[in-house]
């Protein structure tokens, strides 16, 4: 009998790659989606891709009861949480919607795990958590420091709920500290569909090259970087699914040493904002437009992470590098109306 795993946020960026490869790996899936940040649409894409279309749920888990009518309909084998607001500089403007969401649902899905005793739990977390490391590349042992953002802070404090959670109510648990996601599915029939002005930098490299944009701005170039421009560590969002699946067998396997655990999930590999222009261009064989511009408050200058742990602890390692990311994330802007 396959087990069956609810993917909260599942219609999103990373949550719809991570339900692909569940699918893959003979999971069953039930998604749970609020849809304000995508759109049903996905749900399609992925049984086009994968030939099953997973169960689906539109729910607010800010809702407690709506939390508990899903947990009275479905049994699941293990959760997967994406379901969060993650826009750094809106969650300066709306701190309060970012706990409410971002926690408050957390603590109504941790509540009913421990009622109903269910177990493995998923947390997509942030290298937010670190802030500006001391040292590079960035290790598990690194200090958690002051969050810069409130998007950042809500990661930080859902580690602690969930690490609380789990020591009091014996639930097993992983959280996902996340470099730069980046990159679309091969297919080109999923990837990041950021609403508005997008945010991140690689949405907006592809919308600039697609004429959307009318120029990229590179937020400073006067960093203590070899080229001036922030380095980050850009991971596949592929690799990232698959990390979510070694986590996720880790704890069904009981295989896990602590009851509640961590794991940096990055290539290892640091690429500045310059690089990741010019790695652009060659892939795509485009040609970008940008300018220097000042830095973006709260920017920090580098991160990319140690791997080690991961990859042992999870017998997981990235296969897909910087230019196959920036190949299918061109593609997939290609393919949008
Ligand atoms: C990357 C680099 C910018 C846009 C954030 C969150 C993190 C995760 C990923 C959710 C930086 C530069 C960007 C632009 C630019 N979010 N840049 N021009 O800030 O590293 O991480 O998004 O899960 O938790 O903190 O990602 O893509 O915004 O920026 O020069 O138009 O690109 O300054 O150096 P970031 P990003």
């Amino acid at each position: 009998m396959a087990k069956q795993i609810l993917v909260t946020g599942g219609l999103g960026f990373i949550g719809s790659h991570t339900v692909v490869e569940l699918q893959n790996a003979g999971f069953d899936v039930v998604v749970i989606d609020d849809l304000s940040n995508t759109t049903l649409k996905v749900l399609d894409q992925i049984a086009e891709i994968t030939g099953k279309k997973p169960s689906f749920e539109q729910i607010d888990l800010r809702i407690k009861q709506d939390v508990k009518n899903f947990f009275d309909k479905y049994q699941v084998d293990g959760i997967i949480h994406f379901a969060a607001f993650k826009a750094v500089g809106e969650s300066m403007h709306k701190p309060l919607d970012y706990y409410e969401n971002n926690l408050g649902a957390l603590v109504y899905l941790l509540q009913e795990m421990r009622d109903r005793k269910l177990d493995n739990f998923i947390f997509s977390s942030s290298c937010t958590v670190y802030g500006q490391a001391d040292e590079l590349p960035i290790t598990e042992k690194a200090p958690v420091k002051k969050a810069e953002s409130v998007y950042g802070n809500t990661k930080q404090i859902g580690e602690e709920i969930i690490q609380d959670a789990s020591k009091a109510h014996g639930i097993n648990a992983i959280a996902l500290r996340y470099f730069n996601p980046v990159g679309a599915h091969p297919s080109t029939k999923i990837g990041e569909l950021p609403l508005g002005v997008p945010q991140n930098l690689i949405p907006f490299i592809t919308q600039t090259a697609a004429g959307i944009r009318e120029e990229l701005s590179v937020f400073g170039d006067d960093y203590p970087t070899p080229d001036g421009t922030a380095v980050r560590d850009y991971i596949h969002v592929v690799d990232l699914a698959k990390a979510h699946i070694a986590a996720l067998n880790r704890l069904i396997e009981k295989k896990n040493k602590e009851s509640y655990e961590f794991f940096n999930v990055g290539t290892g590999k640091g690429s500045s904002v310059l690089e990741v222009i010019n790695a652009f261009e060659t892939a795509n064989d485009v040609k970008l437009k940008y300018k220097i511009v000042d830095r973006r408050a709260g920017d920090i200058t580098a991160a990319y992470a140690d791997t080690t742990i991961a990859n042992k602890e999870l017998a997981w390692k990235t296969e897909l590098g910087l230019q196959e990311a920036l190949k299918s994330a061109w593609e997939w802007q290609l393919k949008q109306k």
